[in-house]
């Protein structure tokens, strides 16, 4: 890549200014400023010719989209760790590179969970409504009655580097740690964070907090039906931070209708940015709209991290976060 040839990116929303301009600086950049998801026809017609893109969770890579690009395509760098919105075998079999932003969000993310589940457990979100709607109140000893977080068991589902950073918050609150995943960690993991591994029946019906980081697969759509939920405690406090798909909507919003649980906080949705009417009106469920990594600090590393991707991927070098090492390593070892 020269000062001559400076190839041709599209990016498909208006990142952290200083992310644009190490992308300006090198390359022609197309930028979708919009304040929505870059409409499907758009983004199919400006990806065509160009050599790399950098996208969001909103936006599809598949067969179609690569398609549209054409064969110069040699990068997608996703703006999110997770990548479900990407087809990685297609990039593959294109020999096109694909990228996520993994780790840099890991902290900010379980801190989204752990506000989540401080919230639901403690009513916060229903006090402030409370108030803000003027209703006259005085303090009494059965108002608003939460949960314990302190002391309580948490079940955290997808034991990855969000998981575990889950864990580590909690044992600050004195919690007793329980996981489930496909895989086991170290057995150093397990015993740095006194973390024990359960089934995941198990797990629903012995925690007080169920927390969710699993990626978005066949196997975990889905994966909190109707039977898990009449696992859990009437206690429990469900919080998901992952994907909206791998909850059954309607049947938490029956749950929490139903008092079958205690409460709920969710950060993402079945059909963003759709939110079903059902959980709309609950209010033991924390509703946010996918705030998981929205921090100043880590937007921009995140953002960094995209264009560090970016950058290698066009000029020939293994991009830090690879998915695909097997589409064209750059850098065979
Ligand atoms: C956001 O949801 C992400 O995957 O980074
Ligand atoms: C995501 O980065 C995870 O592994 O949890």
């Amino acid at each position: 890549m020269t000062a001559e040839t400076r190839p041709p990116v599209l990016v498909t929303r208006r990142l952290p200014q200083q992310a644009l301009d190490r992308i300006t600086a090198v390359c022609d950049m197309t930028l979708y400023d919009g304040e929505d998801a870059m409409p499907r026809g758009r983004l199919l017609a400006e990806a065509a010719g160009k050599a790399g893109a950098v996208t969001l969770l909103t936006d599809r890579v598949d067969e179609e989209f690569l398609d549209a690009a054409g064969p110069q395509l040699t990068i997608v760098a996703n703006y999110a760790v997770g990548f479900d919105n990407i087809d990685v075998d297609a990039c593959t079999r294109r020999g096109v590179l694909a990228c996520n932003t993994p780790e840099v969000l890991t902290e900010t993310t379980a801190d989204t969970a752990f506000a989540l589940m401080m919230a639901a457990a403690r009513r916060i979100a229903e006090g402030d409504r409370f108030l803000r709607s003027g209703t006259a109140w005085i303090w009494g000893p059965l108002m608003m009655l939460g949960q314990d977080v302190h002391h309580a068991t948490v079940g955290i589902v997808g034991f990855g580097r969000i998981g575990q950073a889950v864990a580590r918050r909690a044992r600050g609150f004195s919690m007793r740690v329980v996981y489930h995943d496909t895989a086991r960690p170290p057995a150093e993991v397990e015993q740095e964070l006194a973390a024990e591994y359960r089934d995941l029946e198990d797990l629903l019906r012995e925690s007080d907090f169920i927390s969710l980081h699993t990626s978005l697969s066949t196997q975990t759509r889905h994966l909190i039906n109707a039977e898990r939920l009449a696992l859990m405690k009437p206690t429990a406090v469900l919080v998901n931070t992952s994907r909206g798909p791998v909850v059954d909507e309607q049947a938490l919003a029956r749950a929490l209708a139903r008092r079958q649980i205690f409460a709920a906080g969710l950060d993402v949705f079945e059909r963003e940015p759709e939110v079903h009417p059902g959980l709309l009106a609950c209010d033991n469920a924390v509703l946010i709209p996918h705030l998981g990594s929205a921090t100043v600090q880590t937007r921009l590393a995140m953002a960094n991290l995209a264009v560090d991707n970016l950058l290698a991927g066009l000029q020939g070098r293994r991009p830090p976060a690879l998915l695909n090492p097997q589409a064209r390593d750059p850098e065979p070892r």
